[in-house]
């Protein structure tokens, strides 16, 4: 998700001239984004299909880029920090909860597709 704002609130993230685009490679995430959306009657958030590591967002957009659970699952992930870094303003944050390994996968559990998905 990137944020705009021109004036972040205490208690919204992004103030009422303020954008939020969700990105999303999948329909079905897409359209339970958009059903949430609604029920909390946001009206300033557009979604757009697309990949983390090609985003369709315009350089320096976003004051703020937020990603969840994501990272872990782009094969190119420099690719994707790279995009972070190409929409996001001078000075603007990122925000990225996800998964890590600190040590080596073994070859046998990369190929244990199990292990995986879950
Ligand atoms: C664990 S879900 C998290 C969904 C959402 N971010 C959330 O917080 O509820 C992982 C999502 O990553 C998306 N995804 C995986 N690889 C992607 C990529 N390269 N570009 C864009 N989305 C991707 C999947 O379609 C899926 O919706």
């Amino acid at each position: 998700m990137l944020f705009r704002s021109s004036q972040v609130h205490r208690s919204t993230l992004v103030g009422p001239e303020g954008n939020v685009i969700g990105v999303d490679m999948t329909p079905e995430t897409l359209a339970k984004a958009t059903a949430g959306a609604a029920e909390a009657g946001a009206t300033n958030v557009e979604f757009r299909e697309g990949l983390a590591e090609k985003l369709s967002v315009d350089d320096g957009w976003a004051d703020m880029v937020i990603s969840n659970g994501v990272i872990n699952l782009c094969p190119d992930k420099q690719a994707a920090f790279r995009e972070i870094y190409r929409v996001l303003k001078p000075g603007g944050k990122m925000q990225i909860g996800d998964i890590i390994v600190q040590t080596a996968v073994p070859p046998a559990a990369k190929e244990d597709i199990d292990l995986w998905t879950g």
